[in-house]
């Protein structure tokens, strides 16, 4: 059978549930803690932070399906299904014999796969009668498609944009303003918690962790307003399932398994989505694709972090999570992937990776990056996401193993995003201008000693 470069579901076939990972889980990614009381957070205590069926998902690791409501369906109609794409030049250009093939979440104008769980997180939003929401974007992605979402649903949004990435990136801002959201870069001097992180790191930057802070303190202050976050919650990655649903059921149609699955890890959702389905063929024994995670080398959350009980956000005002962590006083350095910048990990992969089902994770400096992201768009025409070009980087190292053993293994990655707002980071590598920095082991136990003491 000669497989085509583009497998499409039929519209009819895009999933109508989410499929829930923890379901599988033999052990249960660790529950959030209440950091007052060290007692696992109830439901009651996440309802002034957070949506209430979306609550009830974060906290659900029993219910292995949940019904896609009607509304986020047909929104889903209008990008969905993504395309399970076979890399031909790419293999060409490597001489692999491995199969290389990407799914695509990128064709939509946030260019990610965060509208997946926007459009969920805003849905139930609007159907709980609230009139504001709030959130933080990095790299810009998340704020796009959530000034998308909002703008269709019909919802106020504030976002806190990462000031680095504002600064890399003001047409994001465009973007987003053009959709009606109201941006603001942090750490801003609009919240208490944005004047106490520029007090102390003046000049800093920001990071996920300040934007999440700034956005929780927004959301709690205004009336009728939650706050939704875009990664690492499980919620997130039960959204994202769609990714991975729609990956398994492409491949099936041309008769085919991915030997080994590989996505980039910032807090863990594209990755947590991609795989979720075959992670399931994983845990109850049916199949063993080989899993990896790819990270930045300048914010090494799983493969130089500690497993651990961490806040979300610099600000500590979140609820506790176990999950691979650098402290949420870790100031990650400027990188080109805002979107990986986050000093913690997906409580569920954290624990998979853990229990040892997340094979591996690996750690990649930018230039690499680049040059993978460069000869990416060169035999495949997209110009990729720097984020997503960690994955690129994992796949074309898998792909060139191959090459020497001359195994012909099926690879599949998440090219989770486009780079059309990441000219900086193109034009810096082709230039010669991009650095690579590596966090001393002393620049890490700053992070470790505000881990909090559980
Ligand atoms: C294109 C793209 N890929 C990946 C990520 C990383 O997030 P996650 O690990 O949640 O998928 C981001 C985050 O902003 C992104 O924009």
């Amino acid at each position: 059978m000669k497989i085509p470069h583009k497998i499409y579901l039929p519209e009819d076939k895009i999933p109508q549930q989410w499929y829930n990972l923890r379901a599988d889980m033999k052990t249960k990614p660790a529950p959030l803690l209440n950091p007052g009381t060290g007692k696992p957070a109830m439901l009651e205590e996440l309802l002034p932070v957070f949506c209430e069926e979306l609550a009830r998902q974060e906290l659900d690791d029993d219910s292995a399906y949940f019904d896609i409501p009607g509304p986020v369906q047909d929104y889903y109609r209008m990008y969905r299904p993504s395309p399970l794409v076979r890399a031909y030049e790419l293999e060409r250009a490597l001489g692999t014999p491995a199969k290389i093939y990407f799914k695509f979440e990128g064709n939509n104008t946030s260019g990610s796969h965060k509208l997946n769980s926007a459009a969920a997180q805003v849905y139930y939003a609007k159907a709980q009668g609230l009139s504001h929401l709030t959130t933080e974007t990095g790299a810009g992605q998340w704020g796009t498609a959530m000034a998308m979402a909002s703008a269709f649903f019909g919802i106020d949004l504030s976002v806190f944009m990462v000031k680095v990435s504002s600064e890399q990136k003001p047409f994001r801002k465009a973007v987003m303003e053009a959709y009606g959201a109201s941006v603001i870069a942090s750490p801003s001097d609009t919240t208490n918690v944005g004047r106490a992180i520029l007090a102390e790191h003046p000049g800093t930057g920001g990071s996920l962790g300040c934007a999440i802070s700034e956005a929780i303190e927004k959301a709690v202050t205004t009336p009728d307003s939650r706050y939704v976050l875009g990664s690492v919650l499980n919620q997130v990655l039960l959204h994202q399932s769609v990714i991975g649903l729609e990956a398994k059921a492409a491949f099936e149609m041309i008769d085919e398994y991915p030997d080994i699955i590989i996505g980039c890890t910032g807090g863990g959702s594209n990755l947590g989505g991609l795989v979720a389905p075959f992670m399931q063929d994983r845990l109850t024994g049916k199949k063993t694709p080989y899993f990896i995670a790819v990270e930045p080398a300048s914010c090494p959350s799983m493969t130089r972090g500690r497993y651990a009980y961490d806040f979300c956000d610099t600000g500590r005002t979140t609820p506790l999570a176990k999950m691979y962590t650098l402290g949420s006083g870790f100031m990650p350095a400027p990188n080109h992937a805002g979107g990986l910048r986050f000093h913690g990990m997906s409580p569920i992969l954290s624990q998979l990776y853990e229990d040892g089902y997340l094979d591996e994770a690996r750690a990649v400096v930018q230039t690499d990056v680049l040059e993978a992201a460069t000869m990416f768009a060169k035999c495949e025409t997209i110009l990729p996401a720097p984020e997503s070009a960690h994955a690129i980087r994992g796949a074309i190292d898998e792909a060139l193993r191959c090459k020497e053993t001359g195994e012909a293994k099926t690879i599949l990655f998440g090219l989770s995003g486009t780079g059309y707002f990441d000219l900086n980071a193109y034009s810096s590598y082709i230039h010669g201008e991009m650095g690579d920095y590596i966090p001393t082991d002393e620049e890490l136990e700053i992070g470790f000693a505000s881990l909090p003491k559980v």
